[in-house]
């Protein structure tokens, strides 16, 4: 059944992108929709109305409505963990307990916050988060895009295990004036716990008698945290049905809430359920999220892109492709399908990028002219993040622009070397301005994206078995239990720490 579809979306037309806008005078504007302060321009991808007709037949094959609903009502989606995904709830979308029990959650996250504005428990002006993954990379990306830097606390955010991550920041930081904030889904993940040792290590070494009362614990595991020591009044719990990387709306965002208000978490949220609306409530042809997973597809499987670049031209936004890596790489890198047979299909194409306009003058001439095609994705805030001359973000949008034109136009030369071959797709975001409401849009907009591609490619997105082998084999190095693992691993560790170690 969906193979027949499949098979009408492989045998559309390739028409070139410059023909698409010829032919339809009416492009842009079907193209162009605008969406809480967000303007997405899907124009120079390769979607036309044939293409998008056969895409809607196919998420209509593979029940994507429902599937939709099943999401949002808390149905157990992620079925290989037997969970409801409901990282929607969090901002009030979705089945009313769970949405009740997320707004009790984060009421109890504003009364703790709330709590350390007194000053009754120390006098904070710096914090360290500490977590991995996403309970991590979210945060760690909100506070650059947000920051304005006269905030009254200067927030660290520490993932790496490596000992380098952690060391200048115990330099720079105080320890009586440090909030250490401990972020873990499972709050048993290694990098996150040894880390949080040292710093307690740290605070004990510089004369502090009770370490573990300047912990937060941010868990969907509370009595796990309390284990370890932390205070039960100080452990902010998030539902279990949230995933790692859908999890800034829990209490994981709560550093970023401190270090900029909560009402800034606040607006986050808001802005996030304004794009969840949108993805409820409007048909597949004007739908955002699926229209942006329908290019997706057509350029995986159609084209045989086994990648796309993402481009923030805004230095706050350096921090996207990050982010983007692991909510769309973590959610749909499977080599099965939901009944567990092998995927026909690519999965997740690989998500790269960087900032703009430094990456023109890095990795765009592979862009133009490499053999790859690779789908590009292209972010601009309208508004400056600077006060410099206006000359300076002129310069940056214009450049952001120019590129997305020369990638589809291309421009012919009978020296081939200095032809450039065009017909190459992009996605242009035009972001009104950066701000908390503008962002939870936008992130809500790329997890729904992520939803719409497992949908169509019938995988379960939420779950990510994948990194479990790494870390077991990681444990079995360490505990060296004379089960030797192969003979270039045994020989590197021997090299690092010497035979026998
Ligand atoms: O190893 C992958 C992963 O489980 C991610 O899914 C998760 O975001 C990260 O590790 C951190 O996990 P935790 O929040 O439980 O420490």
């Amino acid at each position: 059944m969906t193979l027949d579809h499949w098979q009408a979306i492989k045998a559309l037309p390739q028409i070139p992108l410059t023909s698409l806008f010829e032919k339809d005078a009416g492009r842009v504007a079907n193209l162009g929709l605008e969406q809480a302060g967000i303007y997405f321009d899907l124009s120079k991808t390769h979607l036309d109305d044939n293409a998008i007709q056969a895409f809607r037949k196919l998420a209509d094959a593979m029940s994507l409505s429902v599937k939709a609903n099943a999401l949002f009502a808390g149905e157990p989606v992620n079925i290989s963990e037997g969970r409801a995904a409901e990282h929607g709830a969090e901002r009030g979308t979705g089945n009313p307990a769970s949405v009740d029990n997320a707004a009790m959650l984060h009421q109890r996250m504003k009364s703790l916050i709330e709590v350390i504005e007194t000053g009754v428990l120390g006098d904070f002006t710096q914090i360290i988060h500490l977590g991995i993954g996403g309970s991590a990379l979210g945060p760690k990306m909100l506070h650059q895009a947000l920051r304005l830097g006269d905030e009254k606390y200067e927030l660290a955010v520490v993932s790496n295990i490596d000992g380098a991550a952690l060391e200048p920041v115990l330099e720079r930081f105080t320890a009586s004036k440090t909030l250490l904030v401990i972020a873990s889904k499972t709050f048993t993940t290694a990098e996150t716990l040894l880390n949080a040792g040292a710093v307690l290590d740290w605070m004990r070494e510089d004369g502090i008698t009770d370490p573990l009362g300047q912990v937060v614990a941010l868990t969907a595991d509370p009595d796990q945290a309390v284990e370890w020591g932390v205070d039960e009044t100080r452990v902010l719990p998030f539902s279990e049905s949230v995933g790692g990387r859908y999890s800034l709306w829990s209490s994981i965002g709560f550093s970023v809430a401190l270090a900029l208000g909560y009402e800034v978490f606040e607006d986050l949220l808001a802005g996030a359920a304004m794009m969840d609306r949108h993805f409820q409530e409007t048909p597949l042809a004007q739908n955002i999220p699926a229209l942006a997973a329908f290019a997706d597809q057509y350029y995986a499987q159609v084209r045989g892109c086994e990648t796309r670049a993402v481009f923030a031209y805004d230095e706050r936004l350096g921090l996207l492709p990050d982010y983007l890596q692991q909510l769309e790489m973590e959610s749909n890198g499977k080599s099965v399908t939901l009944e567990g047979e092998p995927l026909e299909l690519h999965s997740s194409p690989i998500v790269w990028g960087g900032v703009g306009t430094d990456a023109q003058h890095a990795v765009f001439q592979l862009l133009h002219q490499g053999t790859h095609l690779v789908p590009v994705e292209f972010l601009a805030v309208i508004e400056p993040g600077d006060s410099l001359d206006p000359a300076h973000h002129q310069g940056l949008l214009l450049n952001c622009f120019a590129q997305g034109a020369a990638l589809m136009a291309g421009k012919k030369s009978d020296d081939s070397h200095r032809n450039y071959q065009g017909d190459r797709p992009s996605v242009t975001l035009l972001l009104e301005s950066l701000d908390a409401r503008t962002i939870g849009a936008l992130l809500a907009f790329y997890e729904h994206r992520t939803f719409v591609n497992a949908v169509l490619l019938n995988i379960n997105p939420f779950d990510q078995f994948g990194v479990e082998l790494g870390k077991q084999m990681a444990n079995a190095l360490a505990a060296d239990d004379g089960n030797p693992l192969d003979a270039s691993t045994e020989e590197l560790k021997n090299r690092a720490f010497g035979p026998g170690q």
